[in-house]
């Protein structure tokens, strides 16, 4: 059997074999390049299939991954199985059966040999100059044959990019959209570039060593599998310091401030500096785990008495790099549609109920994570200040989040959307839609649709502040049903 289409090959040799009604043991299943024993003789040519075999719906299944197996047993295994369907089509479902049993063992390795695939594989980038699609690539020690079984998780979760998955055994490349596996040996391949530090932070960031629990960690991500990966550097040394870092960590647990906990926040020493205005200086916040993921918090920015506040969701790439809020693609969408509205931005305070990035690196790229409801409220102290001090007379929520920072309501915000209630220090809040959703529709008539409402909503606040005396009393106190 070749190394690669293992599986159409037996199964198209079974169904002869079967049909001709051969026996188990007078069939000896090779695999390409295998030794071939003293008592073994050559290659016969396969009977003709003369009539259709019908199996349940499982056996191709459990088939497809048993025949994956660095067992010389499997490809008898599955032939028995198959002769038995014949008069037992159950048979699967009997979990008593020895050899259904020693299938299912056989396919659960596999499955598990797929999932660390699946969690350790590590790309590295190598875009050529010139190339239209970004390039990556990897390598991996699978323990069994399973590159082209696994090779549709990649192409599903990496198919903006061009890969090149090696393996001792199989090359697998996704090129222009195109999945193409070769049989080639190959020897281990040292990958490194700047991607490496990264995840390294990215670890060293999320590690949390009060959580370390050697042996489960060493059973999840087995030894043989940390000489691929760049964070695996750190192991060691975080294992040395864990007592440490735990220590530390209770040590400074007060930081990180219980949600809502008004009264102990109260009693934090103010952070600010008292000569740099009474929003700057705030960027420093350790209070929860973002910042240090971050490149730095992003405050809010505009008149400290404007009359509007907007309020988005948390700074993107963008806005982590440059240090102000809405300044990439949401925010640059957000300026069109607030013109389109009458709305001039520059006349409000722009701001986020989130300051930090949240993200997940993938490659060079980072990708936007929501904020957890916890991180949401752990931040509302910093928004809390913000409304405080720039007393608006009217906020606008962009999105769920934003509205669940400003109302307490982490209730979906569709129906709410368009309506005002009251919010932080008994402001009203216009519920609207995030850009990024508009940016986000699947399809260019939602697309618009979304844009026309979030234009209507900007445009209602600026009607609201134009009548700004009874801005108040447009709070909607019906009740949403949902
Ligand atoms: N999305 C937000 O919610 N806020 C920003 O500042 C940028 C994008």
């Amino acid at each position: 059997m070749p190394r690669l289409g293992t599986f159409d090959v037996w199964r198209d040799a079974a169904r002869a074999l079967a049909g001709a009604d051969v026996a188990s043991d007078a069939i000896a299943w090779r695999m390409e390049g295998d030794t071939v024993g003293l008592f073994e003789g050559d290659a016969h040519a396969l009977p003709p299939i003369t009539a259709p075999l019908n199996v349940p719906r499982a056996f191709p299944t459990l088939a497809k991954q048993v025949i994956t197996a660095r067992n010389g047993a499997a490809p008898h295994l599955l032939y028995d199985l198959l002769l038995r369907l014949r008069d037992a089509p159950k048979l699967l479902n009997n979990r008593a059966d020895p050899m259904v049993q020693q299938a299912s063992e056989i396919a659960k390795n596999i499955r598990r040999d797929m999932h660390k695939m699946k969690a350790f594989v590590r790309f590295r980038e190598v875009t050529q100059a010139g190339a239209n699609r970004r390039q990556f690539l990897s390598w991996f020690e699978p323990d069994h044959r399973i590159e082209e079984l696994i090779a549709p998780f990649f192409t599903r979760r990496f198919g903006d990019m061009d890969w090149v998955i090696v393996t001792p055994e199989v090359t697998t490349r996704f090129e222009g959209g195109a999945l193409s596996h070769e049989a080639v040996r190959s020897d281990r391949l040292e990958l490194s570039d700047d991607t490496e530090e990264l995840w390294r932070t990215y670890y060293a960031n999320i590690f949390n060593p009060a959580r370390l629990k050697i042996k489960a960690m060493q059973s999840e991500m087995p030894k043989k599998y940390w000489k691929n990966l760049p964070e695996a550097a750190l192991i060691p040394d975080m294992i040395a310091t864990a007592e440490a870092r735990a220590q530390q960590m209770q040590d400074s647990a007060p930081s990180l401030a219980p949600a809502r906990a008004d009264r102990i926040l109260a009693r934090l020493p103010d952070r600010t500096p008292t000569d740099a205005g009474p929003l700057a200086g705030l960027s420093a916040c350790t209070r929860c785990p973002l910042g240090t993921m971050a490149t730095q918090g992003v405050p809010g920015e505009g008149p400290q008495d404007a009359r509007l506040m907007i309020v988005g969701e948390q700074p993107g790439d963008q806005e982590d790099l440059q240090g102000r809020p809405f300044v990439g693609p949401a925010g640059q969408l957000f300026d069109r549609v607030a013109d389109e509205a009458g709305l001039d931005r520059q006349a409000a305070y722009v701001t986020n109920a989130v300051k930090h990035f949240k993200f997940l690196p993938r490659g060079k790229r980072r990708i936007h994570q929501t904020p957890t409801a916890s991180e949401v409220d752990h931040c509302r102290w910093w928004l809390e200040r913000e409304v405080t001090h720039v007393q608006p007379v009217l906020m606008v929520a962009l999105g769920a989040t934003a509205a669940r920072a400003l109302t307490g309501d982490g209730r979906d915000i569709t129906r709410r959307r368009g309506r005002v209630e009251a919010g932080l220090n008994g402001l009203p809040v216009l519920i609207t839609l995030h850009p990024a959703a508009i940016l986000r529709a699947p399809d260019p008539a939602t697309r618009a649709a979304r844009q026309a409402e979030l234009r209507a909503d900007l445009a209602r606040a600026v009607v609201m502040l134009d009548a700004a005396s009874g801005v108040r009393d447009v709070i909607d106190t019906s009740q949403t049903t949902h």
